[in-house]
């Protein structure tokens, strides 16, 4: 009942971004440049919610409340769905699928490669995010695979502190904060290992022992 009431609330959250976007299109509240308002809303959501999807781990560990896996997926999904939303504006609304102007844009802009890398390094995730795949994958493969998501965080923050020209507040905040998630992971790695280390260790002493 918790989950399936917090879920519903982050499902409704989630869609604001894009009801403010809609009610602003609708309402001429767009400014001048509509194409960039929407570009940088959909952007920092997108990044936003991979920051989100990668918190949940280690919040619900040192939280001890285990039932928020139950909202990674959904989260991811959000993340992936906005970034279907920055990537389509750029394709259709800013260059209106013309492969020359975005070649163009792409050599003068090379962060614009790096956005698209991280958006491709999703596409499995999202459709790698069903319990059919995890139970067809193996549970092993299927967390080696959406380990991808570190990449895709990273080098979305890449694209973003590449593409601001003087103000790199933000992108360092995005960084500082996907530093944290990341450290934390190679924190219990680390920890796992050692005591992986030890148990192994004990095991011969306790066989001199019979
Ligand atoms: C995981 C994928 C991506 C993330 C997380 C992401 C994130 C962002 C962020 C945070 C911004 C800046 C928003 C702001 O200024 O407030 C941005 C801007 C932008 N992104 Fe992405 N992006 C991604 C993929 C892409 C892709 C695939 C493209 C195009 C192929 C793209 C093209 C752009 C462009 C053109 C801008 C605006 C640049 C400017 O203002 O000059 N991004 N993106």
């Amino acid at each position: 009942m918790k989950l399936r009431l917090t879920k519903l609330a982050i499902f409704l959250a989630a869609l604001v971004p894009l009801e403010r976007l809609a009610w602003k299109a609708l309402h001429d509240g767009l400014g001048a440049n509509p194409i960039e308002v929407i570009t940088h809303s959909t952007g920092d959501w997108t990044l936003i919610l991979i920051l989100t999807t990668l918190a949940i781990t280690p919040l619900r560990r040192i939280t001890r409340q285990y039932w928020l896996i139950g909202l990674r997926r959904m989260i991811g999904l959000f993340a992936f769905f906005y970034g279907t939303l920055h990537f389509l504006t750029y394709i259709w609304l800013d260059k209106f699928f013309d492969i020359h102007e975005m070649l163009k844009d792409i050599a003068k802009r090379p962060f614009i490669t790096v956005g698209f890398s991280a958006f491709v390094l999703m596409i499995p995730l999202a459709l790698t995010s069903t319990a059919w795949s995890i139970r067809r994958l193996g549970g092993k493969n299927w967390q080696r695979l959406h380990r991808l998501i570190y990449l895709t965080g990273i080098l979305a923050v890449i694209h973003y502190a590449w593409l601001v020209k003087a103000d790199l507040r933000k992108p360092i905040e995005y960084g500082v904060v996907l530093g944290i998630l990341l450290a934390y992971r190679v924190g219990v790695w680390a920890w796992e290992k050692a005591s992986e280390r030890r148990q192994q260790q004990a095991i011969p002493s306790a066989e001199k022992l019979v």
